[in-house]
């Protein structure tokens, strides 16, 4: 073999290892790495994370913070979790009005997410965050109003288990928002996301949800809402 198709060979090599590691570690974010990989990424990140999605404030209130107050309007000093809360994005939308009564916990595997989240929120008593993995939420089952999990589901190793935890934690007949992954970088996450439609067949088939309703969110989240059954959890 001469040297020109031995040098054509290791280029094609070299290419594809290198498309490979684009793949593992900045398109997919380490999620078929393993959770170590996942958090020690979202730490790397975590101080350009808000300017990296650049979130629109007006679009948090009118798609979260404003139906989550009117939801939980009848309910006096409610109870809300958000599971994996990055930089308290659904905190800080929900604790812009002064009127909000509640409490917020917010809950993420990255000390540096978190970090940047009590930087942001720290001054507001009705905020605290817990470092954990979602896998097994540290908590005693129907406990919350409302318990979130936005744009993080397609990073844990099994969502179904993570939801299942979602379920439970929450108060029988509270209300549950997770975020289903869509559009065309779906398909960056093979066996870790489905379409919208399967995923809330899914959810109605696994667990005692009533009211199981999925809203266009954003380009690449679906937002479904949901209302846990009234059976208390055994
Ligand atoms: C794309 S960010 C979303 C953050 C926030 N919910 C938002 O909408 O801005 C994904 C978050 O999930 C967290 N995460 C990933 N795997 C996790 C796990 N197993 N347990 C808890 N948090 C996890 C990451 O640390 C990161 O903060």
């Amino acid at each position: 073999m001469n040297s020109t198709i031995l040098l054509l060979i290791l280029a094609v090599v070299l290419a594809l290892a290198a498309i490979l590691l684009w793949w593992l570690l900045i398109a997919t974010e380490g999620v078929y790495l393993g959770r170590r990989i996942v958090t020690w990424l979202y730490d790397v990140y975590a101080n350009r994370y808000d300017s990296i999605k650049a979130y629109v404030p007006d679009w948090e209130q009118w798609t979260l913070a404003e139906p989550i107050h009117k939801m939980l309007s009848e309910i006096d000093q409610p109870l809300i979790l958000d599971v994996a809360t990055g930089t308290a994005r659904l905190p800080a939308a929900v604790l812009t009005a002064p009127e909000f009564d509640g409490t917020v916990i917010g809950l993420d595997r990255s000390a540096k997410m978190l970090d940047m989240a009590a930087q942001k929120l720290n001054a507001d008593r009705r905020v605290s965050f817990v470092l954990s993995d979602a896998v097994a939420l540290p908590f005693h089952s129907d406990t919350f109003d409302l318990v979130c999990c936005l744009e993080a589901l397609e990073f844990v190793p099994d969502q179904w288990q993570v939801i299942a935890e979602i379920v439970r934690v929450t108060h029988p007949g509270g209300a549950i928002a997770i975020t289903n992954r869509k559009g065309w970088q779906r398909w960056l996450y093979p066996f870790r996301t489905q379409d919208t439609q399967r995923f809330v067949r899914e959810l109605q088939r696994r667990f005692d949800l009533d009211s199981v309703t999925p809203t266009l969110w954003q380009m690449d989240y679906d937002l479904i809402w949901a209302m846990k059954g009234t059976a208390k959890t055994s």
